[in-house]
């Protein structure tokens, strides 16, 4: 069934070539030895069709904790190596230092050279840092970024490993979320062999590099006996893959011949996108968000906030509460035939419409190509155009405030970004929801539990220029439409 699936979804061929299907369905069986989890059907179907629990039942033999002893996976047990370059942490040190926490994260951040005058005394906030080996002499040759970042692998195994159930490596610019990786990992029997990541969001980056990677920017995660193999195997492998110049490509490549493939995992982000990525956050997978990265590349993430204020703003919600960070809840209000929908921690969207979830799962397209490509499809997911509709088009509220209140709830408030600019959708009655300035959201102080299925939201009240609006889960038979 796996492959035939896999088959179908490469594309509207099977219409009219159904004998070409039959063809491709034995190729994908004759190659199901390479490709055991079936990886076309992941890649070619749509990015949030996976949810939680059916991502990880990749390997639901290895998910049940009754077969592990082990007392249960928390932070102490993951070891982070980033790979940096002194010239760039100057100014790249705000985004790791926004996530790190100092004395409780476990870890190194490696640099190309010892730190000039300006980042001494090494500041207690930054991972502590150490000089990557010197691979010119072993490779004889003078460029070898791509080698030092894998052999970081090696190194940060080496410099750290008792106890180690997860080796996370990223880059200096990965922002991560400690509390989500911890829940996703913590699922997963760390004493059998995984390799978790994420691939671009731009299909032809998946295309040129490998669709079978783990994009580094994102972050990747080895259980540790993985780890300690691709550690004892580095040097053969640097040089077996000499001739390759990418490094993700050659860790995935070393790491598929000690006999493990990608398990690509939807709350990683390499964020190969460009410009405003508002849209693409406002309409997260659901799934647990673990890392973002190409914060240099995109715009900053909050309108009137630099790079590193919009990540330390970000990050005071993650504080908070991690499950629903970016976690996307919609709610409709009849009265007023409008539709919310919410990216908590990040974004609120007022739609002058009633909007179904299967229709705003969709991001919309505010962000640009990472690389150039001449047709679509760009992305690893479908999108909505961005309009001038004004039954189509949101009025926009970003993340401002968060607090725990004394009846035990998260409150967050979101206030708006700019006018809309538009007139009212006629053909739902004319509700302007213009006037609306604020909205503040109530959600429980415990976490999200993750039953495969999202929140759901009511519209509690709405007070001239305010909106209050309360998350609960979802009914059992609740439809969000
Ligand atoms: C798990 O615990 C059981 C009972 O305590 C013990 O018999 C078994 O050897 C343990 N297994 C491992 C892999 O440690
Ligand atoms: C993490 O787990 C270990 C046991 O493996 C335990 O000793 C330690 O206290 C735990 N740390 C936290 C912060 O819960
Ligand atoms: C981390 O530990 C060192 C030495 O153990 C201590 O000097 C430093 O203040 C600690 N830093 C934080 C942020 O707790
Ligand atoms: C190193 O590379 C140079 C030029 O590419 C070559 O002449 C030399 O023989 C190489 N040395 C070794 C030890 O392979
Ligand atoms: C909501 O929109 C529908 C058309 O989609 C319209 O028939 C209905 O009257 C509107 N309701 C209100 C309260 O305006
Ligand atoms: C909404 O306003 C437009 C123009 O002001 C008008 O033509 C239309 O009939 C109104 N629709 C409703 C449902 O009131």
């Amino acid at each position: 069934m796996g492959s035939s699936n896999c088959n179908l979804e490469v594309g509207g061929l099977c219409k009219t070539l159904l004998i070409f299907c039959m063809v491709l369905y034995f190729v994908f069986v004759a190659l199901s030895n390479q490709y055991p989890n079936c990886p076309a059907s992941e890649f070619f179907s749509p990015f949030w069709k996976t949810s939680f629990s059916n991502s990880i039942s990749i390997s639901s033999s290895a998910l049940s904790p009754t077969i592990f002893n082990d007392s249960k996976t928390n932070l102490s047990h993951l070891v982070f190596g980033l790979v940096g370059s002194e010239k760039a942490w100057h100014h790249r040190k705000a985004y790791i230092e926004s996530w790190w926490r100092p004395n409780t994260t476990r870890g190194f951040l490696f640099l190309d050279k010892e730190p000039t005058a300006g980042l001494l005394p090494w500041s207690g906030a930054s991972p502590p840092y150490k000089v990557s080996d010197d691979l010119t002499k072993f490779l004889n040759k003078t460029d070898v970024t791509a080698q030092r970042i894998i052999h970081g692998i090696m190194e940060a195994f080496r410099e750290d490993h008792e106890n180690l159930r997860w080796l996370v490596m990223g880059d200096d610019d990965t922002i991560f979320f400690l509390d989500n990786i911890v829940d996703v990992l913590a699922k997963l029997d760390h004493t059998k062999y995984y390799y978790l990541g994420g691939q671009s969001e731009f299909i032809l980056s998946n295309y040129w590099y490998s669709f079978s990677q783990g994009f580094g920017g994102g972050g990747f995660m080895l259980s540790a006996p993985l780890a300690k193999a691709l550690a004892k195997d580095m040097e053969n492998c640097l040089k077996r893959y000499a001739y390759l110049k990418a490094a993700d490509l050659t860790t995935m490549s070393c790491i598929a011949d000690i006999g493990v493939s990608l398990s690509p995992l939807k709350g990683i982000h390499q964020m190969d996108l460009r410009g405003d990525v508002s849209g693409f956050l406002s309409s997260h997978p659901q799934f647990p968000l673990m890392s973002l990265h190409h914060f240099d590349m995109v715009e900053p993430i909050f309108p009137s906030m630099d790079r590193a204020e919009s990540t330390r703003h970000l990050m005071k919600a993650a504080e908070v509460e991690q499950s629903r960070m970016m976690q996307q809840t919609i709610c409709q209000n009849r009265q007023s035939n409008w539709t919310f929908s919410i990216s908590w921690g990040y974004a609120a969207h007022i739609y002058e419409r009633i909007m179904p979830r299967s229709y705003l799962q969709y991001p919309i397209e505010t962000f640009k190509t990472w690389g150039r490509s001449p047709r679509p499809p760009y992305y690893m997911f479908n999108t909505r155009r961005p309009s001038n509709d004004p039954c189509e088009a949101p009025h926009l509220f970003f993340f401002e405030s968060i607090e725990k209140t004394p009846k035990n709830e998260i409150f967050t408030s979101f206030s708006r970004a700019w006018p809309r600019g538009l007139l009212a959708c006629s053909s739902t009655g004319n509700h302007s929801a213009e006037i609306i300035s604020k909205i503040n959201v109530f959600s429980p102080a415990t976490k999200h539990s993750e039953i495969g299925r999202s929140e759901c939201c009511d519209v509690v009240g709405i007070d001239g220029t305010k909106v209050d609006v309360k998350f609960r889960e979802c009914m059992t038979d609740e439809i969000i439409a």
